[in-house]
Parts: C-alpha cells; sequence; structure tokens
C-alpha cells in the first residue's frame, strides 16, 4: 500500500468543532464579545447555549434574540447549592451533550454563584472564568472598589480554570490596567471591562485549540513556560510612558541621582 492510497476520510461539517456553554447572571458583556470572536472566526468555537441563573438577566434575551439556545435556571427555586448545581448541569448537558471526545466548554461570564465541588470536578479542565482582578488578589465581591480603597495602582481581569477554591486555579491570561487619579469604581470597572472583552475570546481561543496544559499549577500554552501574549495591557500604559518605569531604567536613574 502507498501512502496515495491512504485517503483522511472526508471531514464532516461542523463536526468536531469545539462547544461553549455560556453561563451568566446578568448584560452579558463578556457573552456578547465571544459570540462576536466566534463569528469573525478568530474563535474556532460555537456557543452550544446560554443558561442564567436569573431568568431575568438581560443577557439571556440578547442571546435568544441572535438565535442562540438559552436557558434558566433559576437558583431561587432550588433547596440548596447541591440540587441547583445537579439542575445547572443536566441543563449544561442537554445543551451539549458530550461526544465521544468533544466534550463541552462551561464558559463562567459574569456568572454570580458560586458552584460546588461535585459541579467543578465534573468539568474539570473545561470549566473557565473571568475574574475581574489580577488574581490572587481580590478574589471575590467588588474588586474594582477595593482595588481603589487600597490605593492601588494596577488593577485587571483574570482568566483561570476553575477549581473548587473560590476565584482560584490556573492563569491563562491576563489584563493590567492603571488605576488612575480620580477613578471611581464605575470608571475603573469599564476600563477593566474594555479588555476583558478581548482577553476572554483569546483565552478561549488557546483553550478549544487544545494548546493549554498545566504543569504543577502553572498554565503552559504550547508547551511553552512563557507569559508571551498572555498579558494584555491597557493602551494608555503605552500612550502615556509616564506610568510606567522599566525596573533597569528606574536603578540607573536612582544610582544616577545619588552620585
Ligand atoms: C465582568 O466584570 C466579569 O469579569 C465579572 O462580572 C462581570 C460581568 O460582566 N465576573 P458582563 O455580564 O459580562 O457584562
Amino acid at each position: 500500500m502507498n501512502a496515495a492510497s491512504v485517503r483522511p476520510p472526508e471531514p464532516i461539517p461542523g463536526a468536531g468543532t469545539p462547544r461553549l456553554v455560556v453561563l451568566i447572571s446578568g448584560r452579558g458583556s463578556n457573552l456578547r464579545s465571544i459570540v462576536a470572536a466566534t463569528r469573525d472566526g478568530s474563535l474556532p468555537a460555537t456557543v452550544a447555549g446560554v443558561v442564567a441563573n436569573r431568568p431575568e438577566a438581560s443577557g439571556l434575551a440578547w442571546a435568544a434574540d441572535e438565535g442562540i439556545a438559552t436557558r434558566a435556571v433559576d437558583h431561587r427555586g432550588f433547596a440548596d447549592r447541591a440540587e441547583f448545581d445537579a439542575a445547572l448541569a443536566d441543563t449544561i448537558d442537554a445543551l451539549a451533550p458530550v461526544d465521544g471526545q468533544n466534550r463541552p466548554w462551561v464558559v463562567l461570564a459574569g456568572f454570580m454563584r458560586v458552584l460546588g465541588e461535585r459541579f467543578v470536578q465534573r468539568y474539570a479542565g473545561r470549566l473557565v472564568n473571568i475574574h475581574p482582578s489580577l488574581l490572587p488578589l481580590y478574589p471575590g465581591l467588588h474588586t474594582h472598589r477595593r482595588a481603589i480603597e487600597d490605593r492601588a495602582l494596577m488593577h485587571g481581569a483574570t482568566v483561570h480554570l476553575v477549581t473548587p477554591a473560590l476565584d482560584h486555579g490556573p492563569i491563562v491570561a491576563q489584563a493590567a490596567v492603571p488605576v488612575l487619579a480620580g477613578d471611581d469604581e464605575d470608571r475603573l470597572a469599564a476600563r477593566v471591562l474594555a479588555l476583558e472583552h478581548r482577553l476572554y475570546p483569546q483565552a478561549l481561543r488557546w483553550l478549544v485549540q487544545d494548546r493549554v496544559t498545566v504543569r504543577d499549577g502553572r498554565v503552559l500554552i504550547d508547551d511553552a513556560d512563557a507569559v508571551a501574549g498572555r498579558l494584555l495591557l491597557d493602551p494608555s500604559f503605552l500612550a502615556d510612558p509616564g506610568l510606567l518605569v522599566a525596573a533597569g531604567q528606574h536603578a540607573s536613574t536612582e544610582s544616577g541621582s545619588a552620585a
């Protein structure tokens, strides 16, 4: 048998396309950026469905208008977290059934419920979150307010794989913004959100292309232990060079002034 006689099977259109089930609680602006990226081809995946724990979430109505399958699993209707988590998992699995090796990605995009360990284990390695802080700083709520109150100079967002510990887990990519004089919560949140909309589709692209591995809790992209491309900087860092001082430059300036 020569090589020419071994023909690969004809590809089945759409088969094997990575599927995302996106979980939201509110307006869903990250959801929109993800859907836009799947449509412009920069994120080679399809959104199989959107699930909200609040039926009134405006992102759910938006997704339905876009022709995406939507489901509401109202957490208020369940006796406890375990029951809610189980119903949520059933809903996800019905929207995107496991198909051989093709398991769906569960994408938390502004999903404001803590998920129990059992749920997290069920989707281990396929469960992704975006959190509006430079983790491990500021897990939990009100991250922008806390950064301002702490007089932090830098803030941001993190895309990470989800582990049972809240807002923990291997970091896939981060975005950093300066905290500027006069910032209030809304201004800072808007600056972070603008980068979230670029960060999440990019990180998901690496994930769905199976380019992400985790070694000793550290994410590798294409097996490389490098940060290249994984740290997104707010444009103001570049527009105003005074915001940044390279460490080497800083040291020589200091020694220069001391001389
Ligand atoms: C984002 O800031 C996200 O990081 C956080 O909740 C917010 C959701 O915003 N988890 P949206 O619903 O995607 O607009």
